[in-house]
């Protein structure tokens, strides 16, 4: 059997990372999912629905450290009823994309930011640090083998993609409340179209105003289930008074927008300037955030890091100082904002349509993600 680490070395990830890239055992499924199956999902598969033949697994215990990397049939975990994920949710995910190219072969977009973060966000939740190199391999393994799963644009407009979800769990059988002794880190990958249903139309917002997401010395800088579970209450709200996403301000004020739900927030300022919400530590640091601040530069807007208030979004809509804003993320790319609906007002037209900005910033992330623009960044990594 092929394993790693070689030679049964055990690795402890540092910040430099400097491990060996390991080698998944690979089990193929006897049973995937028939063909013509396959492609009336593929044809329709909606967002996080279906899923692929496959799963990575590669397992951590504090007396081995990370061993056992495998590729195995996708298919139900068996867990003890006290396994501390359970009760504690001591788990981290992360979500990227992988996309099909022109020419067949199949690419995903900076998958070692999405590494990187994930490292963070295990930090944060007391779990065991996964080296770089493993999180790609383990994502470049699954694309591999389940490549036939990646969908093939019909057109430029169309927004299709392998969504891939790697995740870590804390596992074991104990009701102690401390860090797990033995961890499962898994990826998981899913055909997907527009996260929203209406396919790159403007969506409305609700302002949450008594919830928060996440408190100085908190989560919210983490990409970990618990702060999902916490903002599911404001989601439901959000979609009683007919909005998409919620949004959140800051825990100590109420005064200071943060993010959506599963999504960072843009401002377009006429003037040319496109801010966003500065990463305090309570608001998740987005992939795709961080690659809009710089396309945006490259097409001449000046971007700023910085606090906006909900006063700010409200007299910048209202005076005409703000022309458009926009969410982005993996998940929602980015997508224009047609209101922010509060329980006194509405800030914002509901109807309105795409912003030309954010227009613009879409199509330049698209092009470079499904290969049609030039990868001046580096970064495109090849899966298969
Ligand atoms: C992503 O964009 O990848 C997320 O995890 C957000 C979630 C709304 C799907």
């Amino acid at each position: 059997m092929r394993g790693w680490p070689p030679g049964g070395r055990r690795f402890h990830a540092t910040e430099t990372n400097a491990v060996s890239t390991p080698e998944f055992c690979i089990r193929p499924t006897t049973t995937p999912v028939a063909t013509n199956v396959r492609q009336e999902i593929l044809d329709n598969p909606g967002f996080g629905q279906y899923f692929t033949d496959h799963m990575a697994h590669v397992r951590w215990t504090k007396t081995d450290g990370w061993h056992g990397a495998e590729l195995r049939p996708y298919g139900p975990l068996t867990m003890d009823p006290a396994s501390p994920v359970l009760h504690y949710a001591q788990e981290i995910f992360e979500g990227l994309k992988a996309y099909r190219h022109a020419d067949g072969s199949v690419w995903s977009f900076r998958p070692t930011r999405n590494a990187a973060r994930f490292r963070q966000s295990a930090r944060r939740l007391a779990l065991p640090e996964l080296d770089d190199d493993t999180f790609v391999e383990s994502i470049r393994t699954l694309v591999a083998q389940d490549a036939v799963w990646v969908p093939t644009p019909r057109d430029e407009t169309e927004e299709c993609s392998l969504y891939i979800r790697p995740f870590m769990i804390a596992n074991g059988r104990f009701l102690g409340v401390k860090p797990a002794a033995e961890v499962d880190y898994y990826v998981i990958a899913s055909p997907a179209a527009s996260y929203f249903k209406g396919a790159g139309k403007p969506i409305s917002i609700w302002l949450s105003s008594h919830y928060n997401r996440a408190a100085p010395g908190g989560t919210g800088a983490a990409k970990c289930g618990g702060n999902y579970a916490a903002s599911l209450v404001a989601q439901q709200e959000a979609i009683d008074n007919g909005c998409e996403q919620v949004a959140f301000l800051d825990a100590a004020e109420n005064k200071w927008v943060e993010e959506l739900g599963g999504m960072n927030l843009f401002f377009v300022y006429a003037d040319g300037r496109l801010v966003t919400p500065a990463l305090t530590g309570t608001i998740l640091e987005g992939v795709t955030r961080d690659s809009v601040l710089k396309l945006a530069e490259e097409i001449g807007l000046k971007p700023e890091e910085r606090p906006i208030s909900v006063d700010e979004w409200r007299d910048g809509v209202n005076s005409g100082t703000i022309t458009e804003v926009f969410a982005c993320g993996t998940a929602a790319v980015i997508t224009t904002i047609g209101a922010l609906v509060t329980e006194k007002d509405t800030i914002g037209d509901p109807e309105r349509s795409n912003g030309p900005v954010a227009q613009q910033l879409r199509k330049a992330l698209l092009d470079i993600q499904y290969g049609r623009a030039e990868d001046k960044h580096g970064w495109l990594t090849q899966l298969a």
